[in-house]
């Protein structure tokens, strides 16, 4: 019989400063009513100067391991999912393996933007099942207001900052992640893009000057690529698992923009309530954003062991993922 693995224990943290709609209109012009009609974020969190990737990181990873009832000293590996790395290297995962006082064990960043989660417990799962880890935490953090053009206020209005961790090991109940399905293709429009600060354009007083150090998105063709990709992912993981839409007790989506969860929603006929969001909160939080509500969802006893939760991510790369868990 191949292993099985499942999540062990959740955890999550976001810095305190809250970011309102209302600080927003004295920034840039915008208003809380565009903000709220066209996304359903009212605020989000902001990281201090004093807070970086790996620190909010450490917070939700201690939070899990507690939940887990697991020790530092018990984890196998550490998977952190980020676009905005305490440095470039050391990875994050190396900041958060000495925070924490773990061993000498493999840890190592993943790059997949918003689906960052969902491929490293798709990498933790495949080291579990072979046997050359028996409990990985695996962590999605991002301080993106550290790389937001405050100066762009169709793209500002977004983000925020946060982490989400989850130590997975072996089941020996019903409990486990069923499938973890995992895409990518060059993102040919340049919908999501940080042009500056690698090896194509290293940073110089030029791209700083230029603002080519932050963010660039082409918010409309995201917001059709997140739509068609999430209908397609659902699909799949419903017809290739034999499962309707109500054996699902939640989907657990990136929180990326209220209209695209609901358009998914009228697409299956299923009510919001379905459908676990707290961007209204958070905003979007990237690679953070599904281990965030992940946690919340069950620490609020939503979501409960052997309750069928499914979750779905896409981001920059273009990368995309979908996970069938039984939790
Ligand atoms: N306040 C007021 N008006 C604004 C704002 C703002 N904050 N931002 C843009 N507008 C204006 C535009 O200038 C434009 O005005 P114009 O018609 O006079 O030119 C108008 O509003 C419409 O702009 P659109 O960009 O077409 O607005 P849209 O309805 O598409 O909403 C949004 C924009 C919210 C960005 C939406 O497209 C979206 O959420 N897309 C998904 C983006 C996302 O979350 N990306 C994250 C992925 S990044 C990653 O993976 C790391």
């Amino acid at each position: 019989m191949p292993k099985k693995v499942k999540f062990l224990g959740t955890g999550s943290y976001a810095p305190e400063r809250v970011l309102t709609n209302f600080d927003f209109e004295k920034l840039v012009d915008t208003s809380d009513e565009w903000i709220t009609t066209r996304t359903g974020i009212k605020e989000r969190r902001v990281a201090s100067q004093d807070e970086s990737t790996s620190t909010l990181a450490t917070e939700a990873s201690r939070k899990a391991l507690e939940a887990a009832s697991v020790s530092p000293e018990e984890i196998d590996a550490i998977i952190v999912g980020t676009i905005t790395p305490d440095t470039m290297f050391p990875a994050t995962a190396c900041y958060l393996q000495k925070n924490l006082g773990c061993r000498e064990i493999p840890a190592f960043d993943v790059l997949a933007a918003c689906s960052g989660f969902i491929y490293g417990c798709a990498i933790a799962k495949a080291m579990i099942e072979s046997n050359s880890a028996k409990k990985i935490l695996v962590v999605g953090a991002e301080c993106l207001t550290k790389i937001t053009n405050y100066q762009d206020r169709g793209s500002c209005i977004l983000f925020g900052d946060g982490a989400g961790a989850a130590v997975l090991g072996e089941s020996d109940d019903e409990s486990r992640i069923v499938t973890c399905n995992l895409y990518s293709a060059y993102d040919e429009e340049g919908m999501m893009v940080l042009p500056a600060g690698g090896s194509r354009l290293p940073t110089s007083e030029e791209t700083v000057k230029n603002r080519l150090h932050y963010m660039k998105l082409k918010g409309r063709d995201i917001f059709r690529f997140a739509v068609i990709e999430m209908n397609n992912m659902l699909e799949r993981e419903l017809s290739t698992n034999g499962i309707g839409m109500d054996d699902v007790k939640y989907i657990i989506p990136h929180q990326v923009n209220m209209r695209i969860l609901e358009a998914a929603a009228e697409r299956f006929n299923i009510s919001m309530d379905k459908i676990y969001t707290n961007l209204d909160r958070y905003g979007n939080t990237s690679a953070a954003s599904i281990p965030l509500a992940l946690d919340e969802a069950v620490r609020k006893g939503l979501i409960k062991r052997g309750d069928l939760i499914l979750l779905v991510a896409f981001g920059g790369g273009k990368t995309w993922a979908s996970s069938l868990v039984r939790y």
